[in-house]
C-alpha cells in the first residue's frame, strides 16, 4: 500500500509524510486555531516510540489529555517492547489497535509503507520526514508574518538527515516561497526533496537581510555514522549562529529551530526578540490537537 491510500479525501486519517493538499494542510491549521473543547473523551492515543523524543511524544501526549482523550505509551520501545524480542512491527500495530483508537510513533525505519487498521501519525521516521513538527513550523510562521506566501526562508544546518526540514520543504511546495539551503557541503539535502522553490546557498552573509525565517537544525550526529564524522564536525561548525549573523539578520526576520538545540543555536539568541523557538514549542500542542481530531475524523 503506499501513502496515498491513507489520505481519505480531504479527510486525513493517516498522517504519514508532507504530501497533503493545500487545502488539507490550510484545514488544519485553521483548526489549530481555533479548537473545540474536550472532543475526544473516551478515545485512547497510543504512543510508541522507538527514539529518543521529549518534545514530540509529551505534546501528542497533552494534545489528547487537553482534548478529554486518555493515553497508553511506550516510551523506550527498543528496549522496552516486544521489539527487543524480535516482534515485527506490523504484529505491534495489529495489537495496539486493538487498545487504542490512533497512534502516534516514532521509529527509525520509514513508515512510509506501513499498514495499520487505525489511523496511523508519522511522528518521526528515521532521517525521512516529521510532518507534524512541520505543520507547527508552518503554524509558527504564518503566525509571526501573518501569510505562508511570498517569503523568504533560509534553512541552515544538517540538511541531510533532518527529517523536519524534509518535511517543512514538502508542505512549502504548495506556497509561493524563496527557500535558501544553507547546507554543509557533506551534509546536503537528498535530491529528492529539491524542488522549484529552493536554491543553494554558499555565502550566508550576503542573504540574511533578506530573509523573512531563518530555520536552524541540529548536526543528526546520532546518523552519521563513524566514517565521516570529522568531515561533518567541520562543515557544521562553519554554520552555527552568532552574533555577527543576529547583526546582518533582517530586522523583521524570525529565527526557528525544531529543538533539542545543541551548539548551533547559543542560548545568547533567546534574548533576542526575533526568536521563536519557544513558540514553535507551544504550537506543537494545538497543532497535535488538530492533528489528532482530524485522524480521528471529529473536526470537518
Ligand atoms: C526533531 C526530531 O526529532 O526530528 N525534534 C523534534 O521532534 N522537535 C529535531 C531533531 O531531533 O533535531
Amino acid at each position: 500500500m503506499s501513502h496515498v491510500d491513507y489520505q481519505k479525501g480531504a479527510n486525513m486519517r493517516h498522517l504519514l509524510n508532507s504530501k497533503l493538499k493545500k487545502e488539507e494542510i490550510e484545514n488544519i491549521l485553521n483548526l489549530a486555531e481555533n479548537l473545540p473543547e474536550k472532543k475526544l473523551s473516551g478515545k485512547i492515543l497510543a504512543t510508541l516510540f522507538y527514539e529518543p523524543s521529549t518534545r514530540t511524544r509529551l505534546s501528542f501526549e497533552s494534545a489528547m489529555i487537553r482534548l478529554g482523550g486518555n493515553v497508553i505509551s511506550v516510551e523506550n520501545g527498543k528496549d522496552s517492547s516486544s521489539d527487543k524480542k524480535g516482534e515485527s512491527l506490523k504484529d505491534t500495530l495489529l495489537t495496539v489497535s486493538q487498545y487504542a483508537d490512533v497512534i502516534a510513533i516514532r521509529h527509525s525505519n520509514s513508515l512510509q509503507d506501513i499498514s495499520c487498521p487505525i489511523p496511523i501519525i508519522n511522528a518521526g521516521d528515521g532521517s525521512g520526514e516529521h510532518p507534524t513538527q512541520a505543520l507547527l513550523d508552518l503554524y509558527t510562521i504564518k503566525q509571526y508574518k501573518g501569510t505562508l506566501e511570498n517569503l523568504t526562508i533560509m534553512i541552515s544546518g544538517d540538511l541531510l538527515y533532518s527529517r523536519t526540514v524534509h518535511s517543512l520543504l514538502g508542505f512549502l511546495k504548495n506556497y509561493n516561497v524563496k527557500i535558501l539551503l544553507d547546507e554543509p557541503e557533506t551534509l546536503p539535502l537528498p535530491e529528492e526533496y529539491y524542488n522549484e522553490n529552493t536554491e543553494r546557498i554558499n555565502n550566508r552573509n550576503a542573504y540574511l537581510k533578506d530573509v523573512d525565517i531563518l530555520y536552524v537544525t541540529r548536526p543528526q550526529k546520532e546518523r552519521w555514522g563513524v566514517n565521516n564524522k570529522w568531515l561533518h564536525e567541520r562543515d557544521v561548525k562553519d554554520l552555527y549562529i552568532d552574533k555577527k549573523c543576529l547583526e546582518l539578520l533582517n530586522p523583521n526576520a524570525g529565527i526557528m529551530h525544531p529543538l533539542p538545540r545543541t551548539d548551533e543555536l547559543p542560548e545568547f539568541v533567546d534574548k533576542d526578540p526575533r526568536c521563536l523557538i519557544w513558540k514553535q514549542v507551544k504550537n506543537g500542542v494545538l497543532i497535535r490537537m488538530a492533528v489528532l481530531l482530524k485522524s480521528l475524523e471529529i473536526a470537518p
